[in-house]
């Protein structure tokens, strides 16, 4: 199982003084020298945290860019033009602290089916935010996604108050299900150094995209450190 960074914690902390510090190239140079299948960057409509800019400078240094996104025209010129190793479609509200729930694919079949094929003509691995839910499953394969990522959020927040199994049981059931269909499974949101061991229980995950924890632990002691750290209990 691959470990995917995201970094977008790193641009809240340097958005918060307007400057240049703490300098995102720099921070994904020092990540890129682990082991690390890609960095994870979500381009949020209102740029709270990732600007235009930084997809290209990142993009400069040759890295494998998830790009997260919302289904907007707007950022798939973005996507288009800068062509990432892959994007994942997000729900995205603007009011949410974080992306708060998967993407509701089956609502949005057809509409998201032609949205995903200049990207996919492009040679861009698509992947969906989605929730454990048969349908939501169901609705990936339809609109040929290649992957699928599963929010791992509500599990995270289980597994804090202790009595996580039912949430773990239905991201294990929506990766086999998924699995079951052809499609490819990542998981992320939420996981960390205490709860990650239990993804490994989930036969077949491919990547497991991971940010605020990893930025979190880099305060205390330091970013190599912390990646490193989390690449251990992730292989
Ligand atoms: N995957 C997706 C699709 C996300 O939206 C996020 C949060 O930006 C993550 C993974 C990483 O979540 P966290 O920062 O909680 O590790």
């Amino acid at each position: 199982m691959k470990l995917g960074v995201n970094i977008d914690h790193i641009a809240t902390l340097r958005n918060a003084r307007g400057g240049i510090e703490p300098n995102l190239v720099e921070a994904a140079k020092i990540i890129l020298k682990h082991d690390v299948s890609a960095l994870t960057m979500h381009l949020r409509e209102d740029r709270r945290h990732i600007k235009d800019k930084d997809l290209y400078d990142i993009k400069a240094l040759g890295a494998n860019i998830n790009l997260e996104m919302a289904a907007t025209k707007e950022i798939q010129q973005i996507a288009l033009d800068i062509i990432p190793h892959s994007v994942c479609l997000v729900p995205e509200r603007r009011q949410e602290i974080t992306t708060e729930g998967g993407l509701d694919v089956n609502s949005q079949k057809e509409y998201l089916k032609e949205f995903i094929k200049p990207l996919k003509d492009k040679g861009i691995k698509v992947s969906l935010f989605i929730d454990p839910d048969e349908k939501q499953i169901q609705a990936s394969k339809f609109i040929e996604s290649d992957y699928i990522e599963l929010h791992t959020g509500s599990f995270s927040n289980a597994f804090e108050k202790g009595n996580y199994k039912a949430e773990f049981e239905k991201l294990s059931n929506g990766a086999k299900l998924a699995q079951g269909l052809g499609l490819k499974v990542n998981a992320g949101h939420g996981l960390n150094y205490q709860n990650v061991y239990l993804m490994k229980e989930i036969k077949g995950l491919c990547e497991l995209n991971i940010g605020h924890s990893i930025i979190s632990k880099a305060v205390f002691i330091g970013i190599n450190s912390a990646v490193e750290e989390m690449i251990k209990l992730v292989n």
